[in-house]
């Protein structure tokens, strides 16, 4: 084993302060109208965002003039990589034709029933504008449909930045976030009322003894469950299947609404990847890739619970909802996006997975590339080898940060582009060439850590 530390997060750092300072420049300047400079905190990379200039198949290429591979993907949007050209095609045949109505178009219906065909536990859908509001939008008609008002989430879930949703999708070292086995409603934001959290239930992933208990104490009063069957924003932890199966039995019992937010897992397999777990959800959130690069969500669901949209027990609304281009994108997309396309990229993702794990084990180095095993994984340097990260508070014990975070910007200054906290997705386009440029990066950088 190389023992001998070469690459550090301060010789990374200096090396991406060099080789970005076009887009530290732009950052710097654009505070002065944007707040942080742009509109999302996670366009951050490290000390700033990478400002992209154009992406054209699996490559982006940016203002500082670096062609990288593009293993963020708008995370986890651009499944087919950048200027798909049946998307351009679709995109550029609906221009002329106009843009935004105030009337439904037929491509509404078309990418209803591709969804619907390939999830068998939806029978209806709705469409809006992003995953936040369809997941805000789930929350609503399980509330509608139940009576109730609490809801139930997990620990370092992510839903997107509604109030409601905004608890606990993250552990923070300095904050106090309850025990283990009970873990404690905290705001992700300031701006969040305390009578927004007090509705709010914590569970801990993959502990199903005492998310049972919870759920079991707080039944009268939850609406749902909702729950990421391996999650993004939380750090990539792959909730176990029969803990899901569990889940899926005992939600049933107490009239709890079970919602599955396969708004990145969707493109874990044709059925999403409650069809790779062979579990029914009573709804689903989708968003990021059924909008083939253009903002869309949908809600989808059994025709008993979804049927409150119709009856007047609940409303969501939004202008932009519908909106033709996204649906034109997505139905593009989705189509494009074959059982066989979607093996292919699930083969590849399991090759980086499983040719780095065995490289890294034979060295003893605690480094693993890790998640259920499709083309969205997390990696990390572990504090020891062979750590489990089976919650989300695993991130906090048992990852080594600095040592992540090093591997993430040297990955941007020899020509990838990850998500800076430990995270990547693949792209249709992407070769097995590009695929074994970024095996033997990730092997060198790891080596030159140690
Ligand atoms: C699982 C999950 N749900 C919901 C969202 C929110 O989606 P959007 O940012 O499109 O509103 C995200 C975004 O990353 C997500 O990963």
């Amino acid at each position: 084993m190389n023992t001998q530390t070469t690459l550090t997060l301060e010789t990374a750092q200096e090396k991406f302060t060099e080789r970005f300072k076009v887009s530290a420049k732009m950052t710097e300047d654009n505070r002065k109208a944007i707040p942080g400079g742009y509109s999302r905190t996670t366009f951050n990379f490290g000390p700033h965002a990478i400002y992209a200039r154009e992406g054209k198949g699996a490559y982006i290429e940016t203002v500082d003039g670096h062609r990288l591979l593009d293993l963020n993907n708008n995370f986890t949007v651009n499944i087919l990589g950048h200027s798909h050209e049946a998307l351009q095609e679709a995109i550029t045949a609906a221009l002329p034709t106009g843009i935004s109505f105030g009337n439904p178009v037929e491509e509404e219906r078309r990418l209803a029933d591709l969804l619907i065909d390939r999830m068998p536990s939806i029978e209806l859908v709705r469409f809006t504008c992003s995953a936040t509001e369809a997941a805000m939008g789930a929350v609503r008609i399980a509330r509608a449909y139940t009576g109730k008002t609490k809801i139930a989430k997990f620990e370092g879930g992510y839903h997107g930045f509604s109030d409601t949703l905004s608890v606990s999708g993250h552990v923070h070292p300095d904050h106090d976030h309850g025990p283990d086995d009970a873990p404690k409603s905290t705001p992700e934001s300031g701006g969040i009322p305390q009578s927004v959290v007090n509705d709010v239930v914590v569970l801990p992933q993959n502990d199903i003894e005492d998310s049972a208990k919870i759920l079991r104490e707080n039944a009268t009063d939850l609406a749902c469950l909702i729950m990421e069957l391996e999650s993004g924003a939380g750090g990539v932890i792959t909730l176990d299947t029969d803990f899901v199966k569990e889940l899926r039995e005992l939600t049933q019992e107490l009239g709890i609404v079970l919602i599955f937010d396969e708004t990145i897992t969707l493109r874990a397999g044709y059925h999403g990847l409650q069809g790779e777990m062979n579990v029914a959800p009573d709804m689903t959130v989708m968003g990021k890739i059924i909008g083939g690069g253009f903002p869309l969500g949908a809600i989808g669901g059994s025709g008993e619970i979804m049927r409150v949209l119709e009856d007047g027990r609940a409303n969501i609304s939004g202008t932009h909802h519908g909106h033709k281009l996204s649906l034109v994108a997505g139905i593009a997309c989705m189509e494009a996006l074959t059982e066989e396309i979607l093996d292919d990229l699930n083969a590849k993702a399991e090759r980086i997975m499983s040719e780095v794990n065995a490289w890294a084990k034979e060295r003893d180095l605690p480094f693993t590339v890790f998640g259920y095993g499709f083309s969205h994984l997390g990696y990390a340097y572990l504090k020891d080898v062979g750590l489990p990260l089976k919650n989300h508070r695993h991130h906090l014990t048992h990852i080594d940060g600095e040592k992540t975070q090093t591997v993430s910007l040297e990955l941007a200054n020899r020509g990838f582009f990850p998500v800076h906290r430990g995270e990547f997705s693949l792209s249709t386009p992407m070769t097995d060439e590009d695929i074994d440029s970024f095996i033997e990066t990730l092997k060198a950088i790891v080596t030159e850590i140690g």
